[in-house]
């Protein structure tokens, strides 16, 4: 049985003083159990949220692939457990799209996050016109195989994978429960060709992309959707809690 989660990507948003008041408001309503509830906030309030956090679980929305060294404005992965976070997105569409984040870049970082028992949670996706032209399974195929290269892991709940169409990112487009679960349940087969069935049945695979307190029961109900990865929606603290009470 596959625990689900509801995992918020804050983006460049929220200041330290919103953050935290977000964190005393939302932490004591959230289910207690049956689902991973997640925040991943902006690397400079981390810290400061894990400190606070009970119910509620932090994680990050980057990380650099290398232990340390000369890369300048960067965080390193020791620099991200030294926070206390357990999670880490990778390979968000944002992060390729303007940062030159690509599948090798995506890999290796996957692999520096398990080595530091970081739970990485990866983005992948087609975007508008890859749908329209038939391309959306070519593109979950060629990022999921790369992404997972030479990838191990033991723990099949330390890893995640969200299935973030682009042109459902902050559009407020969002794909239908339909879409949304042939998606998955294509990125759970791939994840099968790779590791193995038993393997695969085992891995959470979210659903991204204007995800809100109205679609979330539909998208969530769907088979191989086991959560959600959700931006705008996220933001404000009455919205998370109810998109977290959706399981
Ligand atoms: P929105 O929920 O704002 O569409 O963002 C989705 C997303 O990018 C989550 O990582």
């Amino acid at each position: 049985m596959r625990k689900p989660i509801l995992a918020g990507n804050w983006k460049m948003n929220k200041t330290r003083d919103e953050a935290i008041q977000f964190i005393l408001q939302v932490d004591n309503k959230l289910p207690k159990s049956g689902v991973d509830c997640i925040v991943c906030a902006p690397a400079i309030i981390l810290r400061d949220l894990v400190k606070r956090a009970d119910t509620i679980q932090v994680g990050a929305q980057n990380m650099n692939e290398n232990d340390k060294g000369a890369y300048t404005g960067e965080i390193s992965p020791l620099m991200l457990k030294d926070t206390g976070v357990k999670y880490v997105i990778v390979g968000h569409s944002e992060r390729r799209a303007y940062y030159n984040e690509n599948d090798a870049v995506v890999n290796a970082k996957i692999k520096k996050a398990l080595e530091f028992d970081l739970k990485p949670i990866v983005c992948v996706g087609e975007n508008l016109e890859e749908r329209e032209t038939g391309k959306m399974q070519d593109v979950l195929k060629s990022e999921i195989n790369k992404a997972f290269d030479g990838v191990v892991f033991e723990d099949p709940a330390n890893v995640i994978v969200a299935y973030e169409p682009i042109w459902a990112i902050g559009t407020g487009k969002t794909a239908t429960t339909e879409q949304a679960e042939e998606a998955c349940k294509y990125i759970r087969e791939l994840l099968a060709g790779i590791y193995g069935v038993k393997t695969a049945d085992k891995i959470r695979i979210l659903y991204g992309g204007s995800m809100n307190t109205k679609n979330v029961n539909d998208l969530v109900a769907q088979p191989d959707v086991d959560g959600g990865l959700v931006g705008g929606a996220s933001l404000d603290a009455d919205n998370f809690i109810a998109l977290c009470k959706a399981f």
